[in-house]
C-alpha cells in the first residue's frame, strides 16, 4: 500500500549508502526543515538545563525534545492552552518532539502501575492518584502543539525475563496506538509517531512492525531499547525493524545517544536519536570529544589553558579572535565543582559536539564514504592516542 501523504511532514531522501543501510534525508516539519540523520537534545521542562533558547539555537539545533509528563504537571494544560503551546512558552521558533509521558512515569516513579486503561500513578505534587490514558496524553500533546507527538506505549525493560508480560505490552501498545490515532485532534499540523515494542524477541518485534506500519503514521519509532541489553541483541532488533519499515518515512530510535550506538544505528537504517546523556554528563564535568569523554574536574586540567576540545568550533571552544568565548579547560576545572556556569558551558559544547557529529555523518553518507567514516571514528575513539 502506498503511504498516505502526511500534511505536516514530508520526507525527501537525499542519498543511500551503497554498502550499509545508512540514509541521508531532509524532513520538512511545521517549524522548519531538519537534516537526517539527526540527534535531538532533551529539554525536559521546556528548557535544556541551564541554556537559554538562544544558546540552544546557536548549537544548530532545529528540533528538541520536551516531555508531556513534565509539562502536563507544570505548567499544566490550562496554562499551555492560555499561552498557545510549548513553542510560545519557551520562545522556541523551531520544532519540538514530545514523548508521551508513560515511559517517564514508569522510569521515574516506582509506584506507577500499568493497566489497559492507562498508567496509574501518584502525583509527585500532592500524592493524589492520577491516570494517564492514551487519550489524555494526546490531549496534552495537542495543547503542547509539538510538531512530533509520540503514542502512549507500554514499555518493559528489555532485560525482563517475563516474556508473557513483554508480549502483553507489545499488543497493548498497538491497542493504545489505535486510541491515540482516534483521539488526535490536529493531524494536519502535528505528526503522531507509533513506537515499536516487543523486547528482544524478534518475532514479537516483526509482528509489532507489521501491525503498526499498517496504521500508516507519518513516522515510526523503535522503543524499549538502551536498557542494558547486550549490543548484539540491540543491533538485531534495530536491523529487523528497519528492514520492515517503508523507505520514505523517518525512523527514530528512542533514548539512544552514545556516539558509537548512534553511528551503528545509522548504519542499520535509523534516522533520529535522542538522549539526556550529553547534558547529564556535562553536569558531571565531562567533555565529549573525538577521543572519548574527558573529565575536566581532574586535577591535571588545573593549569591547562587549551580549549575544551581543540577540534571543536562551538561558541565555547572557539577563540575570541574567531568570535567565540575561548573557554579553557582550566576555567571549567576551577568553576565546575562549585559554580553551575561550568556545567552550562560544557552542555553547550556537548550538544554542539553531537549535532556536529551528525552533520559529518550526513556528509559522509552523501559522499558515499560512510563505512570509512565509521572506521575512522572508532579508531580515534578506541585505538588512537588518548
Ligand atoms: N524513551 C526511551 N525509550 C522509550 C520507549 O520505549 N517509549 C517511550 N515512550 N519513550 C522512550
Ligand atoms: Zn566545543
Amino acid at each position: 500500500m502506498a503511504p498516505r501523504p502526511s500534511p505536516a511532514l514530508t520526507f525527501d531522501l537525499a542519498a543511500k549508502c551503497p554498502t550499509t543501510k545508512a540514509r541521508a534525508a531532509t524532513m520538512h516539519l511545521p517549524h522548519g526543515s531538519v537534516q537526517l540523520p539527526m540527534f535531538m537534545p532533551v529539554a525536559t521542562q521546556a528548557s535544556l538545563k541551564g541554556l537559554t533558547p538562544k544558546q540552544l539555537e546557536e548549537t544548530g539545533c532545529k528540533l528538541c525534545l520536551n516531555n508531556t509528563y513534565h509539562l502536563g504537571l507544570k505548567p499544566g494544560q490550562k496554562t499551555l492552552d492560555a499561552v498557545g503551546g510549548a513553542h510560545k512558552l519557551q520562545s522556541w521558533p523551531y520544532n519540538i518532539l514530545t514523548d508521551s509521558g508513560g515511559f517517564q512515569m514508569v522510569s521515574l516513579l516506582k509506584l506507577a502501575q500499568v493497566t489497559e486503561e492507562g498508567v496509574r500513578f501518584l502525583s509527585p505534587h500532592d500524592g493524589s492518584p492520577m491516570l494517564l490514558t492514551p487519550e489524555h496524553s494526546i490531549s496534552l500533546q495537542n495543547s503542547i502543539g509539538s510538531d512530533i507527538m509520540m503514542q502512549l506505549d507500554d514499555v518493559i525493560a528489555t532485560t525482563s525475563p517475563d516474556l508473557a508480560r513483554i508480549k502483553e505490552a507489545m499488543y497493548r501498545s498497538i491497542r493504545w496506538l489505535d486510541r491515540c490515532i482516534a483521539a488526535h485532534q490536529k493531524p494536519e499540523s502535528q505528526n503522531l509517531f507509533c513506537i515499536i515494542q516487543g523486547g528482544l524477541d524478534l518475532e514479537l518485534r516483526k509482528e509489532c512492525c507489521k501491525e503498526m506500519v499498517a496504521r500508516d503514521t507519518p513516522g515510526i519509532a523503535i522503543g524499549g531499547l538502551s536498557g542494558g541489553e547486550a549490543k548484539t541483541e540491540f543491533c538485531k532488533v534495530v536491523d529487523t525493524c528497519t528492514s520492515l519499515f517503508p523507505t520514505h518515512k523517518p525512523r527514530y530510535v528512542m533514548g539512544v545517544g552514545y556516539p558509537e550506538d548512534i553511528l551503528v544505528c545509522v548504519a542499520l537504517g535509523a534516522d533520529m536519536f535522542d538522549c539526556v546523556w550529553p547534558t547529564r554528563t556535562a553536569r558531571f564535568g565531562n567533555a565529549i570529544t573525538d577521543t572519548g569523554e574527558h573529565n575536566l574536574r581532574h586535577a591535571k586540567f588545573a593549569d591547562d589553558f587549551g580549549p575544551v576540545d581543540e577540534n571543536c568550533k562551538c561558541m565555547i571552544c572557539r577563540l575570541p579572535s574567531e568570535g567565540g568565548l575561548g573557554i579553557t579547560r582550566a576555567y571549567i576545572y576551577h568553576t565546575a565543582a562549585k559554580e553551575t556556569v561550568g556545567a552550562h558551558l560544557l552542555s553547550i559544547h556537548n550538544v554542539h559536539y553531537l549535532l556536529d557529529m551528525m552533520r559529518q555523518v550526513r556528509e559522509a553518507i552523501i559522499e558515499g564514504k560512510y563505512p570509512g567514516f565509521l572506521k575512522a571514528y572508532y579508531w580515534r575513539r578506541y585505538a588512537g592516542d588518548k
